[in-house]
């Protein structure tokens, strides 16, 4: 695939070329682990323990994490980051200063600067690579009112900063015809809601919704299991019994 190579390298030129480029966008679901990429373009500036400093600019200490002399300085890093960030300690010495974050959460998004700070005599040579990451919440499915013959399932993506497609899905993989609504809150979060309405039926099923991110080639998928039978415990109360 000489095409693909040749995207790769003059991708590799760019970044390396100025900071100026759109940096490198990271996507990651909350909860999950994710990697932020980085490494010594002109490794011959370093000794083998490279001072790092992993920065964003909006908080204050601003470090998710600084590393010297092979080892964390836990004091500079931001209470937020706490235990949830390092680097892959072993690969550090071969100019991979990839940052781990744990355990993500919604407020971790940001963009984010790896500092890569030269030996004494090359102080001015600071290398500064960008990384913007991305968080998504996992989708939540509910069955939200129900009678005796119908009931309505919604499926909600909360805040997203990157707008997901979603659909949801019977157990054969059908796509199941909802409407959607897109809502702002004050806070300026976006959320999106599906609501698809359901026969009741004596069998239990189950109802998937999924959410895709097409631009990072990445979906994540929820799931409700409905149970068959609605019981009319009392004239006016309604309860699903699961079993
Ligand atoms: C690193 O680069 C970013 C933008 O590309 C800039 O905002 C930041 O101040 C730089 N940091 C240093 C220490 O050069
Ligand atoms: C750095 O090391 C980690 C762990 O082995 C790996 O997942 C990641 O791809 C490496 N990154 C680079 C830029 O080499
Ligand atoms: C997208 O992800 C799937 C599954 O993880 C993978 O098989 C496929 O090669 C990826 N496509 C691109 C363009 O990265």
């Amino acid at each position: 695939m000489p095409g693909l190579l040749l995207f790769l390298v003059s991708l590799d030129f760019f970044s390396a070329g100025s900071a100026a480029q759109t940096p490198l966008q990271v996507f990651a679901v909350a909860g999950e682990a994710v990697v932020l990429p980085c490494s010594l373009w002109n490794r011959a500036l370093f000794d083998d323990s490279p001072t790092v400093e992993w920065t964003r600019a909006d908080l204050k200490p601003k470090a998710a994490l600084v590393y010297r002399d092979n080892s964390e300085v836990f004091e500079m890093k931001h209470q937020h980051f706490e235990f949830r960030t390092s680097l892959f300690h072993s690969e550090v010495k071969d100019g991979n200063v990839s940052l781990r974050i744990s355990d993500v959460q919604l407020s971790d998004a940001g963009m984010f600067h790896c500092l890569k700070i030269p030996m004494e005599d090359a102080r001015d040579r600071i290398e500064n690579s960008t990384v913007e990451l991305v968080v998504a919440l996992n989708p939540n499915i509910a069955v939200i009112s129900f009678g005796d013959e119908k009931m309505v399932v919604e499926c909600e993506a909360r805040c997203w900063q990157t707008k997901p497609q979603m659909k949801i899905l019977d157990d054969q993989g059908r796509t199941l015809i909802g409407e959607e609504m897109q809502t702002e809150d004050p806070g300026g979060c976006s959320t999106i809601k599906q609501r698809v309405t359901l026969q009741c039926s004596a069998q239990s099923r189950r109802i998937f919704c999924r959410v895709e991110f097409p631009q990072f080639n990445q979906s994540r998928a929820t799931q409700i299991l409905i149970p068959g039978k609605v019981f009319r415990l009392s004239p006016n109360k309604k309860k699903l019994l699961t079993f």
